[in-house]
């Protein structure tokens, strides 16, 4: 993929040397995040657009939590935390890990951090160093690559296929470190943007080679909560070695107030304490207030799950009836992962003509997988159902014209 130029202009456009931007900050656009742009501009300047680009809860976050930030916000002084959070939001944390999967963690072992997205910049910097070999799956969340990019730690694609549910599998991360040695995993769980899933077995296989080999496996398990067929299974259950990220983004409809979260082995803590005291401080401290009752409100999250599982099945059955019939039925997250090459070989021109001429913002598949997204279109369906539907309708409109 072509990054975007660097270089610097002054007056009349002539370029001016040394004042380039660096080059690790080269990486490739989130294509996602530029269509949200361009849909954004659209429906501010009075266009219906229907949004399915981005991986973002319609819902406003739960009741209690945005209550416990006005009374938090009426007390009066939003200050520093302590760098790793606040005690009681990593309690609350441990607790989770209790209550949902039986696991046992300290609460020392936690790091709460600017939405995942913070934690992979802590976690990337403890783990790596420049020059290390991080594997990913292709296709995949595009920052991984980006993120590895920028701090100079290289990604290895491990392409996997839809015949094979998009998985990555043990054999697969034993065989390309046999060819050239791995330092690092990085692997999610639902997925995006293909919504499949690990079975227990699969991640457990993968948990012990990657502690045979040496290689530290990173386990992003943001989309937790978000599953249709079977609950999700977190690392941490089969190695205490993995380093596990989560966030309150997507189950828990909090992404604005980016904050997240990893798990730690004992020995990483301290590196990423002492990364984030100079790269963060703390994480935003309202958001963490906050966040401590996200957990108690699983009844008002599952009434927003049981609109996602409503879109869900529309998409299953809409999308074939429209000559779309090649995708992972999302075991979980909130995308359909599209092969569009009945229609084209060129998805991002594609997706620009949906939008601008039926109003339905997607992502094209080269933001998740640069050798074959050419041919792909992820569908977000985060958003209401009664949006789901009218952009599936409008959606099947414009595939007849
Ligand atoms: C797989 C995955 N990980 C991480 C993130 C980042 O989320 P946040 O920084 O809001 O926690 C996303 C966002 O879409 C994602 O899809």
């Amino acid at each position: 993929m072509a990054t975007e130029g660097q270089s610097a202009t002054g007056l009349m456009g002539v370029a001016v040397r040394g004042l380039e931007a660096s080059r690790r900050s080269a990486v490739a656009p989130f294509l996602a995040m530029d269509v949200f742009k361009e849909a954004a501009r659209l429906s501010a300047g009075g266009h219906s657009i229907i949004r399915m680009e981005a991986g973002e809860p319609g819902a406003p976050a739960p009741l209690r939590v945005r209550e416990a930030a006005m009374r938090a916000l009426q007390d009066g002084r939003i200050g520093y935390t302590q760098t790793l959070g606040i005690p009681l939001l990593r309690e609350a944390i441990a607790q989770h890990y209790r209550d949902t999967y039986g696991v046992s963690v300290e609460p020392a072992r936690i790091a709460v951090t600017t939405g995942s997205s913070g934690g992979f910049a802590l976690a990337f910097l403890a783990l790596f160093d420049a020059g290390a070999r991080v594997a990913i799956a292709a296709p995949g969340y595009p920052a991984y690559r980006n993120i590895l990019d920028a701090l100079g730690i290289e990604t290895v694609a491990l392409a996997t296929r839809a015949a094979d549910r998009f998985i990555v599998t043990a054999a697969m991360i034993e065989e390309a470190h046999r060819m050239r040695p791995l330092d690092g995993v990085l692997l999610m769980s639902p997925a995006n943007p293909t919504g499949t899933m690990m079975r227990d077995e699969e991640l457990a296989a993968i948990c012990a080679t990657c502690e045979r080999l040496g290689i530290r496996f990173i386990s992003d398990e943001i989309y937790h909560g978000l599953t249709y067929a079977w609950p999700a299974q977190t690392a941490l259950a089969f190695s205490q070695q993995a380093i596990v990220v989560n966030s309150f983004s997507k189950y828990y409809c909090m992404t604005g107030w980016r904050i997240g979260w990893l798990v730690l082995p004992e020995q990483i803590v301290r590196p990423v304490e002492r990364l984030a005291q100079s790269l963060a401080i703390s994480a935003p401290t309202l958001s963490q207030i906050a966040a401590c009752e996200a957990f108690a409100a699983r009844d008002e999250l599952e009434a927003v799950k049981a609109d996602y599982v409503k879109s869900r099945a529309m998409l299953l059955e809409e999308l074939p009836r429209m000559g779309l019939r090649d995708f992972h039925p999302v075991d979980g997250a909130f995308y359909v992962y599209v092969n569009v090459s009945r229609f084209t070989n060129d998805s991002m021109d594609f997706c620009k003509r949906l939008l601008s001429e039926a109003g339905v913002a997607t992502t094209p598949g080269a933001d998740f997988d640069r050798e074959q997204g050419a041919h792909a279109m992820r569908l977000s369906f985060a958003g209401a159902s009664t949006d789901v539907g009218e952009g599936i309708s409008r959606l099947a409109r414009w595939l007849k014209t």
